[in-house]
C-alpha cells in the first residue's frame, strides 16, 4: 500500500514542536499525521491541539506513514528503532531524526542496506516557530524528497542545508545558541539594575533592545557591523562600552565558547 503520511516517534518538547510546525504549515492533512510516544499522554497532548491520531504503536505509525521522524533521546534511539525496524522499508520509506549526534552511520548499521536518513539539528525556538534548524541529507535521499522535507518544516522556522560533517558546528552555534543569548540577556539586566534601574524596567529593555536589534538585523538584511557602526559616534557612550567589551575578550570568550560545544558535541556522537 502507498504511504503518504507523516509520522512522529516521541513527543516531547521537540516532537510536540514538530508536530505543531508540520501541522501549522498545512502542507499535509491532520488526519495524515500520526503521533506515537511511550508514554500515550505525551503522544495525546502532541495530538489534542490539532486533532492528528495518536498511533496505537509504531507499527501502525510505520504502515501508514511514509515519512518517520524520530524524536526521542539520543540514548533511546537504538532501543526504539530495534523495536519497529523490520517494518521500515527503504523503498517506502525517509527516517528524519532529530537526535543530536546520533549519526546516520549508527541508523545505517541498524536499517536496511539503502535507508533513505535525514538529520535534523534544531533549537529550541521551534516550540514558537522561530527555530534555527539545520538539515543533513544522506546520499539515497533525492533532492525532491529532501525540499519536501524542507517545506514540511517552514512551520518552525528556517531550515538550512548543510553536510553532516558540519552539524557539530551547528550544535555549537544554533543548537546551544539560545542560552548565549539568555545568558547576555541575564547580565544586560543586572547591569541595568547596577546603573539604578528597577528589576522590571530593566528587563522590559534588555527584551526589548535584543528584540529591536534582531529584528533589524533580520529586516535590513546589512552586516551587524555596518549596524553597530552606526550606534557608534566617535568617543561616545557606545564606543566606551565597545572599549570595555573587545578588551575583556568578548569576542574571543563568545568564539571559545562555541569551539568547546563544538567540541562536547564530538564527543557525545554515537556512531
Ligand atoms: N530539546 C531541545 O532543545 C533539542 C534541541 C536539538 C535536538 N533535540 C533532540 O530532539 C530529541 C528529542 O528531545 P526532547 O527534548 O523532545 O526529548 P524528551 O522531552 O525526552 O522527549 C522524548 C520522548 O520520547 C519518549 N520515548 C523514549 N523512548 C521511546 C520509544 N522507544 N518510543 C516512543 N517514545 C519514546 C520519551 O518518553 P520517556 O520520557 O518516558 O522516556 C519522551 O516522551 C532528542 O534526541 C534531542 O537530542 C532536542
Amino acid at each position: 500500500m502507498p504511504r503518504s503520511g507523516i509520522g512522529i516517534i516521541g513527543c516531547g518538547a521537540m516532537g510536540a514542536a514538530l508536530a505543531r510546525g508540520i501541522a501549522s504549515s498545512g502542507a499535509v492533512s491532520p488526519a495524515d499525521i500520526r503521533v506515537y510516544d511511550q508514554d500515550k499522554k505525551r503522544a495525546e497532548a502532541a495530538a489534542g491541539e490539532w486533532g492528528l491520531r495518536v498511533a496505537a504503536g509504531p507499527e501502525v505509525l510505520l504502515q501508514k506513514s511514509r515519512c518517520i521522524f524520530v524524536a526521542v533521546k539520543p540514548q533511546d534511539v537504538a532501543g526504539a528503532v530495534n523495536s519497529w525496524k523490520e517494518h521500515f522499508q527503504p523503498g517506502a520509506h525517509l527516517l528524519i531524526s532529530l537526535a543530536a549526534g546520533v549519526t546516520m552511520q549508527f541508523y545505517r548499521e541498524l536499517l536496511p542496506a539503502g535507508s533513505k536518513i535525514i538529520r535534523l539539528m534544531p533549537n529550541t525556538p521551534c516550540l514558537i516557530g522561530e527555530g534555527a534548524i539545520a538539515m543533513s541529507a544522506g546520499s539515497a535521499v533525492g533532492a525532491g524528497e529532501a525540499a519536501e522535507i524542507k517545506e514540511l518544516l517552514g512551520g518552525l522556522g528556517l531550515t538550512l542545508a548543510v553536510p553532516e560533517k558540519l552539524l557539530d558546528a551547528v550544535t555549537g552555534l544554533s543548537g546551544s545558541g539560545p542560552a548565549y543569548l539568555y545568558l547576555f540577556v541575564e547580565a544586560l539586566v543586572d547591569a541595568g539594575v547596577n546603573a539604578g534601574l528597577d528589576h522590571e524596567s530593566a528587563s522590559k529593555l534588555a527584551l526589548q533592545t535584543v528584540l529591536g536589534a534582531a529584528r533589524m538585523l533580520k529586516e535590513s538584511g546589512r552586516p551587524p557591523a555596518e549596524l553597530r557602526r552606526e550606534v557608534t559616534s566617535p568617543a561616545g557612550t557606545t564606543a566606551a562600552a565597545l572599549a570595555v567589551l573587545e578588551n575583556r575578550s568578548f569576542r574571543g570568550s563568545l568564539i571559545a565558547a562555541v569551539e568547546a560545544a563544538v567540541e562536547r558535541a564530538g564527543e557525545l556522537k554515537l556512531e
